[in-house]
Parts: structure tokens; C-alpha cells; sequence
């Protein structure tokens, strides 16, 4: 045995002496070792380890890093705690040069840091191995996954790590229906490694799970399915969810729901901001989710900016619950915003109700993937929602669709003021805008569609 080979020996006794059988790449053949994991249950270190693994054998040498956005793979899969800098050995310690994304090691071996806000970029790139973290969380996780998945053409044996707390995704049940084929699948709670995470965190997660069907999903990794009584099931938003091409809009609103705070930005819920438009052929697209928790101001700048990104017709919000307020935001930010109140009649629940009945009908479409969109709509019982904090994208959302669709026929003599092309929307629903850091503020770059008719 060599220097070399013995050294590498050395790396994966220590990580194998001290790893959990959860953690440790399955053996024979697989292509995709899956693990799901609860919060802290030591997913990232896993996949780090895995990766100076794949290294050191010699194998393989071209590797993806797949995060849910750019800072995750650079802050957790990277330069975390439990990430590759902070866990290689002295003597196989890869440069890093956060620009190109990119880490070097001392044997030529390469990885590259992908985010699937930009799944994009994995157009081009070979790889024999990838690792992605928190997959569950990924911003498009179909489209990034194909992209990666024709990336993986480089060497003889290509592999696939997913370190993920699970969430019942389309992709994410997809995997675990093929295991035992080529997919191997392992198993652990955050309990499972409370040795070696600090006492409090074990207590503030357990404080905050303990005794909800979100604990059984965040902590012990379970992966949940259906809420009995959902309104919503994982199979009927599934077909919402698809490649459409987006038809011109007869008519778009942006529905706010306002949370029942001041909205500071470390206190109360977030303030539901749903875009949904008409389309000319029958169906409703909801076009993005733009919530926020933000202060008046913050979130009346991002109602308002939806409004001229979408060309929408109007924005919405419901009056008995701080309806003024939100008609003095609105007007504060750009007092030619057209706004309309609308009126609560009925309870949130039977509000509900007739919305997910057209998306029942697969009248509704999604225009991208909006996860926690999702994960709310699915947390919607007839009982009122079993999910964290305040249903405040679903609401949102069920008053937009009801505002176009439910509320009664649009009126014949109706003429839409403008019609929103299908370029206009898609220039509006480009990742960049539809998502996280575009709320920042910091990356908020003045848009507006330009008119293509
Ligand atoms: N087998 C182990 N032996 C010793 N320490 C471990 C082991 N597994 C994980 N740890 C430590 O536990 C902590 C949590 O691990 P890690 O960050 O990998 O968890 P995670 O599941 O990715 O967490 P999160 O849900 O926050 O992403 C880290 O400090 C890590 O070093
Ligand atoms: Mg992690």
C-alpha cells in the first residue's frame, strides 16, 4: 500500500469510526443513496464525508454540489460547520475559489457548487458524482434534477448522494418508489444524534415539534403523506404543478393577505402575497408567490411591484381584517394602484373550499413550483390548518382564485384594460423575481415588462 492509499485508509477509518450506519454510503451497486434525515441529524456532515471519500479513492473527480440556493452551497455544503472545507484533512484539503464555485483538490479532483435557483447552469457541465443537500427544499426540484441527471455522463459508475429532511414532494416520492431498484435509501432522526448537538437546540426543536405532524417530518424524517381531511392532496396540487405553456391572461390580480400583526420583521406571520391571473384559455394560473414579512412598507413595495411586474388589473385584500390599513399602504406606495376590498362572508375554510374544488377539476394551474405554497395548501383541513403559523399563502391565494374564477362570470360587457401577453408573464416569473432574495431589498433592481402589443 502506498503512502498515499494508506493515508486515504486513515480518512475513511476516522469518519467511518465515528459515523452512524445512517451516514455511510450503502454498499453494492446504487446509483442514488438517499438519506433522509431530521434537522440535525447529520445529513450535510454525511454527504461531506462522502464526498472526501469519492475523492480519495481516486475514482471520481468531477463533482456537483447541488444546494436549494447559491449561500446554502457555499455557506452550509462548503464553508459550514459540517461542510467539505471544515471537514477535509490537513493533507486532502481542497482551494476553494468562491467565484468560479469551484473547489480544486491536491489529486486534480474537481467540485462545482450548483443552486437550483439556477438549475440553468447545469446546461454543459460533466460529472461522475453529485451530491445534493436538502433536496426537499429545492426551488424548481424537477427541473434541476433532469438538468443534473444529463450532467452525469462523465466515468464508468455515475452516483447521486441526497441528504434531505424529507417533505412530500412529487420528486421525493418518485425516489423512494424506486427503492431497492436503483435507489438505496437510509434513515435517522435528530434524536439519533443528540450526542452531538447542543442540548438547546435539541430543546427548542422538541419545544417547537413536540406532539405535531410536522415534528414527525422534521425530527424523526418521516415522510408524510396526506393530511387526513386535506382540501387539498398531494396528488391534485401534483397536477397543478407542469410545463405549461402560459396563455395570455384576460384578467390579473394580486390577492394580499395581511397578517394580523404590525409586521415587524422579526415578530408575526408573513403577509400572503399571491399573483393569479385569467387565462384566455379557461384555466386559472397562479403566477407567483411574492409573501413576505416585511414591515407596511416593505410588503406594500412588493404588492405594488407584482402589480406592474404581472400588469395586473388590481390588488385585493380583505376588508374586516385590516382592510384600511391595507388600502392606506397600497395607496402610501403608489396611490394610482387600482385596489379593491373584498368582502369575507364566509369562514376561511368554506372559502377555501370551492377553490380547491377547481384545482379538483384541474382548472388550476401553477406556473412554477412554490413550495411553501404547497406545503400550506396541503396543511389545509376541513378542520381548519394543522400546519406552523397562519395559512397566510393559502389565503392569499384562495382570494385570488375565488376573485377570478369563484366570485361569479366575469360580467359580459367586461373589457380587460390590457391584454397581459404570455412574454410579458414570463418575463415576470423569471426565477430571479420569484424568489427569496429578490425581498431582500438589497437585490431589489427596478423591473418593469415592457408591453410586446
Ligand atoms: N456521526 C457523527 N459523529 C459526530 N458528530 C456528528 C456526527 N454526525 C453529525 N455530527 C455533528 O452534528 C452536527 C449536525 O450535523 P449536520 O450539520 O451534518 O446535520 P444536518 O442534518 O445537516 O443539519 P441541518 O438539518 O441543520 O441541515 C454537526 O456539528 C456535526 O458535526
Ligand atoms: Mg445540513
Amino acid at each position: 500500500m502506498s503512502f498515499t492509499d494508506q493515508l486515504a485508509s486513515a480518512l475513511q477509518e476516522s469518519w467511518r469510526l465515528k459515523a452512524r450506519p445512517e451516514q455511510l454510503a450503502p454498499p453494492g451497486p446504487w446509483r442514488i443513496w438517499l438519506f433522509l434525515g431530521g434537522r440535525g441529524a447529520g445529513k450535510t456532515l454525511a454527504g461531506a464525508s462522502w464526498v472526501h471519500e469519492l475523492v480519495q479513492s481516486g475514482k471520481y473527480g468531477r463533482i456537483a454540489l447541488v444546494a436549494p440556493t447559491a449561500a446554502d452551497a457555499r455557506d452550509t455544503m462548503v464553508e459550514g460547520v459540517s461542510g467539505i472545507l471544515e471537514t477535509a484533512p490537513n493533507w486532502a484539503r481542497p482551494t476553494y475559489e468562491p467565484s468560479k464555485r469551484k473547489l480544486t483538490w491536491p489529486n486534480g479532483a474537481i467540485a462545482t457548487a450548483f443552486s437550483s435557483e439556477e438549475p440553468e447552469r447545469l446546461r454543459g457541465p460533466n460529472h461522475d458524482a453529485a451530491w445534493s443537500d436538502e433536496l426537499a427544499a429545492w426551488n424548481e426540484p424537477q427541473a434541476t434534477w433532469d438538468q443534473l441527471q444529463f450532467t452525469l455522463r462523465h466515468g464508468r459508475d455515475p452516483r447521486i448522494f441526497i441528504s434531505t429532511t424529507p417533505k412530500p414532494i412529487k420528486l421525493l416520492r418518485e425516489l423512494l418508489a424506486r427503492e431497492g431498484r436503483d435507489v438505496r435509501v437510509t434513515r435517522g432522526s435528530t434524536f439519533d444524534n443528540a450526542a452531538n448537538l447542543a442540548p438547546a437546540f435539541i430543546e427548542a426543536v422538541t419545544a417547537r415539534y413536540a406532539g405535531t405532524r410536522l415534528g414527525r417530518q422534521e425530527l424523526n424524517a418521516e415522510l408524510l403523506l396526506d393530511t387526513p381531511g386535506a382540501l387539498w392532496t398531494r396528488e391534485v396540487i401534483d397536477r397543478a404543478n407542469g410545463q405549461w405553456k402560459l396563455p395570455d391572461m384576460k384578467r390579473v390580480v394580486v390577492a394580499i393577505d395581511p397578517s394580523g400583526t404590525k409586521g415587524e420583521e422579526d415578530s408575526g406571520d408573513s403577509v400572503g402575497i399571491v399573483v393569479a391571473g385569467l387565462g384566455s384559455d379557461g384555466f386559472g394560473y397562479v403566477l407567483a408567490d411574492r409573501t413576505c414579512k416585511l414591515s407596511p412598507d416593505g410588503w406594500g413595495r412588493v404588492a405594488v411591484r407584482a402589480y406592474h411586474d404581472f400588469r395586473a388589473d388590481r390588488i385585493i385584500a380583505e376588508r374586516n381584517y385590516g382592510g384600511a390599513m391595507v388600502a392606506h399602504v397600497i395607496k402610501t406606495v403608489d396611490p394610482n394602484v387600482p385596489y379593491k376590498e373584498v368582502v369575507a362572508s364566509r369562514g376561511k375554510i368554506a372559502r377555501a373550499e370551492p377553490v380547491a374544488a377547481l384545482y379538483e377539476q384541474s382548472k388550476i394551474r401553477h406556473a412554477a413550483t412554490f413550495v411553501e405554497l404547497e406545503d400550506q395548501m396541503a396543511a389545509m383541513t376541513s378542520d381548519g390548518y394543522t400546519g406552523d403559523g397562519s395559512p397566510d399563502r393559502v389565503d392569499a391565494l384562495v382570494w385570488a382564485l375565488s376573485e377570478l374564477m369563484v366570485s361569479g362570470p366575469i360580467p359580459m360587457n367586461f373589457v380587460a384594460p390590457v391584454v397581459i401577453t404570455s412574454a410579458d408573464i414570463a418575463r415576470a416569473t423569471s426565477p430571479h423575481l420569484a424568489r427569496g432574495p429578490y425581498y431582500a431589498g438589497a437585490n431589489d433592481v427596478p423591473y418593469l415588462p415592457t408591453r410586446s402589443s
